[in-house]
């Protein structure tokens, strides 16, 4: 639909976690005219979610390169040096200006020191933390009191829905479906000369997963109908420790953090054998996805739907103190981890690819940018480091901002991806037939999100293969069949608003990772896939990158 208003600025920013507020705070200060828009509250996306906290070489004794090593360890192979160089060198400074902007981390009371604690794949304690596991929240709130307080232009329950382009092809503001009231209502436009996605993750793709609600791929959605290259989305991680609430579990599910493994909880199965223990020389602390696939690998051996996280020796004190969050979650589920084990099982977490970015979160497409999880700006390979998207959200958003205050006005057309792991051409099939809107033209009905979803589960989720992909890739295209032959016989599609643009971009992000996944046939990082159990160098060291053509194909 045509824009009903419209509003101007220099930059706008879609999407308010750490990444799109830093972007937003650093522009504003530089002297840009920032509007952020978001699709819920500012503080409804997955940062106020983050528990363990964030990772930054801060401790006496670590270095930059330590946290690059074990990077680049959990990232198997896929972590582009160079960007994990910058975040782990930008990242200790990038918190401190973090700090200065309100965020108040959980300090030693004598010293004042930040306090660190240990997550997977980390071989030393730097991940600081607030309110004990809610440090997320903090962040959040530090920076939406920041912005707020700087008068920065917001516009909340606002949808994206697509880049508007110039004639030179440039990205020239976003269109909005705002369920507002006021002069900024229904569907508008933001015009501005840079662009930047910060929308956030796709967790909602799947049917159990620790991602709120608001988490529904709709940045790399926009970026791909735009005509931006999207890289890596076939490496979705599962986290190990998500509290486990039944088979029919469905939705955004409480997360038990790595931090709780890192001060010392042990996982245990059905005997209360600790399985880790001779699987990897961190046992409980290995990178995530071989804690992930220690659990699946151990359930399916007993038969069982989860294994236990067993923390009963913290005791009281130290639950209520350091971990308050999770323990209020798990007592709100009839759990006590001061006298019992906690339930626990894989369930998706992170898209550690998306939209392909250059190291000043530049996309394909000139003046549109991508930041955090949004972004594939290759400092996760094919598996992010425990902490590490909190820190590359900051660093990288620092970095966009700097780049939009260097080119205050018509950049130079950016060069594609740089040179490093070879780019793969789209893979075949990938979002074949799909419109620009993904579905054929046709917006999907709300409930379709739930087809997605289960679909997804069944044959995409942290264990995979060619059939489960293959059918999978089969049953998506039903539903965008579905849709499309309804706007074919009644000659209209479902009545936009939020839900039907959500699991229209659901879907569109589901197609593309599918077949991503089902190119890639071999195991790395978090993409296991069971017909295919090893890890490919000759053939697989290089990144799968997806644009879809004019027609959507
Ligand atoms: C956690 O607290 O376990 C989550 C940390 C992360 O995803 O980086």
């Amino acid at each position: 639909p045509a824009p009903g208003w419209a509003t101007e600025a220099d930059v706008v920013v879609v999407g308010s976690g750490v990444a799109g507020l830093t972007v937003a705070l650093r522009c504003a200060a530089a002297g840009a005219k920032v509007t952020v828009v978001t699709k819920a509250r500012l503080d409804d996306g997955s940062t106020r979610w983050a528990q363990g906290g964030i990772a930054a070489a801060l401790g006496e004794g670590d270095t930059p390169g330590q946290h690059l090593d074990d990077t680049l360890v959990a990232g198997a192979g896929l972590c582009d040096e160079q960007a994990v160089r910058m975040l782990v060198t930008e990242g200790p400074d990038a918190v401190r200006r973090l700090i200065e902007t309100g965020a108040r981390f959980d300090a030693d009371d004598d010293t004042g020191e930040i306090l660190l604690t240990r997550e997977g794949g980390h071989h030393r304690r730097r991940i600081a933390h607030a309110g004990g596991d809610a440090t997320g929240a903090e962040i959040s709130r530090a920076l939406v009191g920041a912005v707020r307080a700087a008068g920065i232009d917001t516009v909340e329950n606002a949808l994206v829905l697509d880049l508007l382009k110039d004639a030179s092809g440039r990205a020239a503001g976003v269109t909005l479906h705002v369920m507002g009231e006021g002069a900024r209502d229904g569907v508008g436009a933001v015009h501005a000369g840079a662009v930047v996605l910060a929308t956030g993750g796709m967790g909602q793709v799947f049917s159990a997963t620790t991602n709120p609600a608001v988490s529904t791929g709709d940045g790399v959605a926009l970026a791909l109908r735009a005509g931006a290259e999207v890289s890596d989305l076939e490496f979705v991680q599962f986290h190990p420790t998500v509290l486990w609430l039944g088979p029919e579990a469905e939705g955004q599910q409480p997360l038990v953090s790595e931090a709780v493994r890192g001060e010392g909880a042990h996982l245990v199965d059905a005997d209360g054998v600790r399985f880790m223990v001779g699987q990897h020389e961190l046992a409980e602390l290995a990178p995530r996805d071989i804690v992930a696939k220690g659990i699946m690998r151990r359930m399916r051996e007993q038969g069982t739907e989860h294994m236990y996280l067993d923390a009963r020796h913290f005791g009281a004190r130290m639950w209520e103190h350091r971990f308050p969050t999770i323990l209020a979650a798990c007592r709100a589920h009839g759990i006590d981890p001061v006298t019992q084990p906690i339930p626990v099982a894989p369930a998706a977490h992170y898209a550690s690819g998306g939209v392909w970015t250059d190291l000043r979160g530049r996309t394909t497409v000139p003046g549109l940018y991508a930041c955090g999880e949004t972004a594939c700006t290759g400092v996760h390979g094919a598996n992010r480091l425990a902490s590490n998207s909190l820190l590359e959200g900051l660093v990288f958003a620092e970095r966009i901002a700097a780049d939009i205050a260097e080119r205050p006005s018509i950049p130079d057309p950016i060069p594609g991806p740089v040179p490093g792991p070879t780019p793969e051409p789209a893979p075949p099939g990938a979002a074949t037939g799909a419109s620009a809107r993904g579905g054929g033209g046709a917006l999907l009905a709300p409930e379709a999100r739930y087809a997605v979803q289960r679909i997804m589960t069944t044959g995409a989720g942290v264990l995979r293969s060619a059939e489960s992909l293959a059918h999978a890739a089969g049953q998506l295209d039903r539903v965008r069949e579905d849709a499309v032959e309804t706007l074919r016989r009644d000659g209209k599609t479902a009545e936009p608003g939020v839900e039907t643009w959500e699991a229209t971009n659901l879907l569109l992000v589901a197609r593309v990772l599918v077949a991503a996944a089902l190119r890639r046939e071999e195991t790395r990082g978090c993409h296991w896939r069971e017909d295919r159990p090893d890890r490919d160098d000759a053939a697989w060291q290089r990144h799968l990158l997806v644009t879809l053509g004019p027609d959507g194909s």
